[in-house]
């Protein structure tokens, strides 16, 4: 299954040193918050109609800001500006409707708690990118992005295993297989981490270890893309509100792979002995 290239030109690394592309970047992530805000609405209870509201009008605020987007050819000044508010207040949303499940405060609806908090954490990261998008050495970014992507792959399997009907047996084994592989790979992306804030000259073994967080995210991104493909075609037993949940993450999985192999060649190159 071919990958279609999502964000192909961020981050980009020269000397040594990546940085994002702030335009590409809330190219990419403010359709995912406008999709956010949609999934938030399906899944709320029908005696919420206020939250309703307020995420059909996170769907619309997001539509407009992507329409500006689109025609803008650098990110700065009002825009930037609209976006960093858009993306605060939906942070805001989501917590708050978080906080009312965790104290039982609202009808749970379909909403997970782990799924509000996944979703608050990504638009956390964009606003980050967004306020401040430093230069990093690049294997710092790269372990950094490994253990915020990781989480997040490991995650979804855990949403789907959830939202799979119990009878899609074949689906969910693989799932659960898949789950396994993620869990430990978040694990050692976090031991790697913390081994490098010693600051190595080198550190070879990130190069293996991001060989494999590849092949293992291109087969999650291939299982997503299925799934996407059967939901699309009825084929599918589950409870997923849209099949564009399916395709959503699909497309995060495409991101981590196209910044890991935007990373690598000069992790390569700055940060290790085989260069
Ligand atoms: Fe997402
Ligand atoms: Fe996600």
């Amino acid at each position: 299954m071919s990958r279609n290239y999502v964000t192909g030109n961020s981050p980009e690394c020269r000397n040594c040193v990546c940085e994002f592309n702030r335009l590409t970047e809330a190219l990419f992530w403010s359709r995912i918050m406008q999709e956010h805000a949609l999934f938030i609405k399906l899944g709320l209870p029908a005696n919420e109609p206020e939250l309703i509201e307020k995420a059909q009008e996170f769907i619309e605020r997001f539509r407009e800001l992507r329409k500006r987007l689109k025609k803008a050819y650098k990110l700065e000044g009002e825009l930037l500006k609209d976006l960093i508010d858009a993306v605060k207040d939906i942070i805001e949303f989501k917590a708050k409707l978080l906080r009312l499940l965790i104290q039982c405060k609202a009808e749970p609806g379909s909403n997970y708690p782990l799924l509000l908090d996944h979703i608050r954490r990504e638009a956390m990261h964009f606003l980050e990118l967004l306020k401040k998008p430093e230069a990093k050495e690049p294997l710092f970014m790269l372990l950094q992005e490994q253990v915020f992507w990781l989480r997040i792959m490991k995650e979804h399997i855990e949403f789907i295993i959830h939202l799979l009907d119990p009878s899609e047996r074949e689906l969910l084994n693989q799932a659960e297989g898949l789950r396994q592989t993620f869990s430990r790979l978040l694990e050692t992306a976090r031991d790697l981490e913390s081994m490098a804030e010693t600051k190595p000259k080198t550190f070879n073994a990130v190069l293996s270890f991001t060989r494999n967080v590849i092949t293992a995210a291109t087969e999650l991104r291939n299982f997503k893309a299925t799934a996407f493909e059967l939901a699309e075609l009825c084929e599918l037993l589950s409870i997923v509100s849209t099949p564009l949940l399916l395709d959503h993450v699909r497309r995060e999985a495409d991101k981590f792979l196209d910044e890991m192999e935007a990373l690598l060649p000069s992790v390569r190159k700055c940060n290790t002995s085989i260069g």
